[in-house]
C-alpha cells in the first residue's frame, strides 16, 4: 500500500506501549489507546477487528511525533488537544487549564440550585476553558451564561468552545475578577478560582507545573479569590441567588467562614464522590438585616 508505514495497527500499538512503559509512563496503557485513537484513527475496536492492516506512514509519524512531547512531559490532553468534561469536548493546549473530573460536582451542586428558575443568569468566574459555563449552559433551559476571564491565552480556548458548544450564545468577558467589572445582576455566580497555596506550588507534579501558574495560584494561603469573589459580587446577586466555589480539600472551614462573614447564608459544603468537600457555597438572603421589604400595594 502506498504511503504505508512497515507496522501494522497492532504492531505500533505494541512499540508504541513497550516505549511508554519504558519510559515509566504509569499510565501506559491509557496513554497508548489515546493516541492511537486519535492520531492513527484506530481504537479499540477498530484494533480488534482490523488490527492486522498497515497503518498509513503520515499517521504513524504523528504518532511517535506525539509520543515524545508525551515523555518529555507534556500533558496528554494538551497533545489531543481536546479534552472530554461533563460530556463535552473542551479545546485544551498550552495557557489553559485542563477541565478536572472534580469540577463535575460543581456542575451538578449549580443544575440543583437552578432547577426551579426558569431561564436563569449566570455568572461564571474564572472561567478558563469554559467547562463550568458551557456545562450549565447545555443543561440549563433558556439559561443567559456570562464567562468572565483574564489570561488572553486561556481565552483563546475559551472563545473557540464557545463558538462550538453553544454557537457563540455564551458571553464571554476578558476582565479581572478581583477588580470592579461591569456586571449585572445573577441568580448563580460559580467560581472554580486558583486556590493552591504558596506551600503547594512546590510540590506540583512536574505535569501539572506545565499547566498556566495564573490559573493554580490563589495565593499565599489560597484564599485570596474566595476572599475578593465573596465580597466583591454580593451585590451581584439577586436576593436568593447563589455563589458556588470549587475549593481545595482542606478548605472546608476558611470557605465556608469567609461566606458566612459577607453575609451569605443557607451555608452548604457538598462532598465529590470520594466524599471530598470539593465544592461550598452560601445564598444572598432574600431579605437581609436592615433591608426593608418592598411595601404592599
Ligand atoms: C482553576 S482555573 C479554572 C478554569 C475552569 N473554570 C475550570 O474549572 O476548568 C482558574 C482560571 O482563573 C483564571 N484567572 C486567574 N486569575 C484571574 C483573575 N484575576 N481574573 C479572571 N480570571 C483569572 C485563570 O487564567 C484560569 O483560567
Amino acid at each position: 500500500m502506498r504511503g504505508a508505514c512497515s507496522m501494522t495497527y497492532r504492531q505500533l500499538y505494541q512499540a508504541l506501549l513497550a516505549d511508554l512503559n519504558q519510559a515509566g509512563r504509569e499510565s501506559a496503557r491509557f496513554d497508548a489507546t489515546q493516541l492511537l485513537s486519535h492520531f492513527c484513527r484506530a481504537d479499540r475496536a477498530f484494533l480488534l477487528s482490523k488490527g492486522d492492516l498497515p497503518c498509513p506512514e503520515p499517521a504513524a509519524k504523528q504518532l511517535w511525533a506525539a509520543a515524545k512531547r508525551l515523555k518529555q512531559g507534556e500533558p496528554l490532553q494538551y497533545i489531543l488537544g481536546s479534552w472530554e468534561f461533563y460530556g463535552l469536548p473542551f479545546a485544551v493546549g498550552p495557557g489553559v487549564l485542563i477541565p478536572r473530573p472534580d469540577t463535575e460536582v460543581v456542575v451538578e451542586k449549580c443544575l440543583a440550585l437552578m432547577q426551579a428558575v426558569p431561564a436563569p443568569a449566570v455568572c461564571d468566574l474564572c472561567s478558563g476553558s469554559g467547562a463550568i459555563a458551557l456545562a450549565l449552559w447545555r443543561h440549563l433551559p433558556g439559561a443567559a451564561v456570562t464567562a468572565v476571564e483574564l489570561s488572553p491565552e486561556a481565552a483563546t480556548y475559551l472563545r473557540q468552545n464557545i463558538q462550538t458548544l453553544s454557537g457563540g450564545a455564551v458571553q464571554l468577558l476578558l476582565g479581572d475578577v478581583l477588580q470592579p467589572l461591569p456586571l449585572p445582576k445573577y441568580d448563580l455566580i460559580v467560581s472554580n478560582p486558583p486556590y493552591i497555596t504558596l506551600e503547594e506550588m512546590q510540590t506540583l507534579s512536574p505535569q501539572v507545573r506545565r499547566e498556566p501558574e495564573m490559573a493554580l495560584y490563589g495565593g499565599k494561603d489560597g484564599l485570596t479569590f474566595y476572599r475578593g469573589i465573596a465580597a466583591g459580587y454580593y451585590s451581584n446577586l439577586n436576593p436568593g441567588g447563589w455563589l458556588v466555589f470549587e475549593i481545595g480539600c482542606s478548605q472546608q472551614e476558611s470557605v465556608l467562614a469567609i461566606l458566612q462573614q459577607q453575609g451569605y447564608t443557607n451555608l452548604f459544603c457538598q462532598p465529590d464522590l470520594a466524599g471530598l468537600p470539593r465544592c461550598a457555597g452560601g445564598q444572598r438572603p432574600i431579605i437581609a438585616p436592615g433591608d426593608t421589604p418592598d411595601a404592599p400595594c
